[in-house]
């Protein structure tokens, strides 16, 4: 029997944080040698949020080259950007139209947007979750590593596979494989470094919330410094009260790579000044690996490219197959 495979992807939207190391790419990296990989980078979601022309084509590449500075290795994994395979779209219009439209309008994460962006709602925004679907069905994944936030989204792909068995497959010919959702546990959901009780985001519009994986040892020395925390003396996990308290240890956790119970006795006594220096320096030596090897590879563009060139041919062979396999169970049939 081959290996699993897994399907992955994050959006280019610029200022990678740990969140995005820490939450996806460095859970891909430690598991990548068991698995037959495809990760991507998912710039068709990037345009359901207003978004820069004259970056769009910047975060794509500046996120390959950080898939490859934190570890991905090809020779395990696949690297490819999503709109560089048509399929993605055009398995979208299909699963659109079996779609209902009240499975759309009720996505936590499309209410929650929906919010915030008032007026200016499209309906790709909408689409979003179906355009997930397709990315993941195309690749007949066993397992799709995500964050808690996206366990919606892949509940829902799975009854979109579900309906399209139903409507166009027989129940021993299924056209469509269902994937598992593998959603990570909360260790690895990082949090604002000025508000424990949100999200490291990168549009937060506080560059102090988060630490990126390219800030200087200079910055993320500030933004430790200035971090909030609060006036408790001794340290512990798991504490409603003190969710800032939380986040920085799991933090130093994750980045030390010592197991919970180390740090949770290391940490017990101490107070924020002795902390803060500590998790100062464990960050500072966990990025620079990555930056070194980032600065490399932005050095030489034509890898990046050849890269992504590869990684379009091994990914399209297989989208091209899967859409073939729907459109034909669909009734499309191309004779010439
Ligand atoms: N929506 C995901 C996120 O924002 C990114 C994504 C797009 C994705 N397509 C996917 C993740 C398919 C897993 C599988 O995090």
């Amino acid at each position: 029997m081959g290996k699993q495979r897994v399907l992955s992807g994050v959006q280019p939207t610029g200022n990678y944080h740990l969140g995005n190391y820490l939450g996806a790419i460095r859970n891909w990296v430690e598991g990548q040698s068991q698995y037959e990989n495809f990760l991507f980078v998912a710039d068709l979601h990037a345009i359901t949020v207003p978004h820069d022309p004259a970056k769009l084509a910047e975060n794509t590449y500046t996120l390959v080259a950080l898939y490859l500075a934190c570890g991905l290795d090809l020779e395990y994994s696949t690297i490819f950007v999503q709109s560089h395979i048509p399929a993605h779209s055009e398995l979208t219009w299909l699963f659109n139209c079996i779609t209902p439209l009240n499975w759309l309008e009720r996505m936590i994460q499309f209410k929650e947007k929906a919010v915030k962006q008032g007026e200016n709602v499209n309906v790709g925004l909408l689409d979003y979750p179906v355009l997930m679907a397709a990315d993941i069905l195309l690749y007949d994944p066993d397992k799709v590593p995500v964050g808690e936030d996206q366990k919606q989204h892949l509940e829902l792909t799975r009854d979109i596979a579900i309906r399209l068995n139903d409507q166009f497959g027989t129940p021993d010919k299924p056209v469509l494989k269902l994937p598992e959702p593998l959603i990570r546990k909360e260790g690895a959901r990082v949090m604002s470094l000025t508000d424990g009780t949100r999200k490291m985001s990168k549009s937060d519009p506080s560059e102090l919330s988060r630490i990126n994986l390219l800030d200087s040892p200079e910055d993320i020395q500030k933004k430790i410094k200035r971090c909030k925390t609060d006036v408790t003396k001794g340290l512990w996990f798991d504490d409603p009260e003190r969710p800032e308290c939380n986040n920085l240890l799991t933090l130093y956790m994750l980045l030390s790579l010592k197991t919970k119970e180390a740090v949770a006795a290391e940490c017990k006594d101490m107070g924020w000044g002795q902390f803060k220096p500590l998790l100062t320096e464990t960050t500072i030596e966990a990025l620079k690996p990555i930056q070194q090897k980032y600065q490399a590879v932005m050095e030489d563009k034509g890898y990046v490219e050849s890269v992504m060139r590869q990684g379009r041919e091994k990914a399209e062979a297989i989208a091209s197959s899967t859409l073939l396999k729907v459109k034909t169970a669909m009734g499309y049939s191309m004779p010439f």
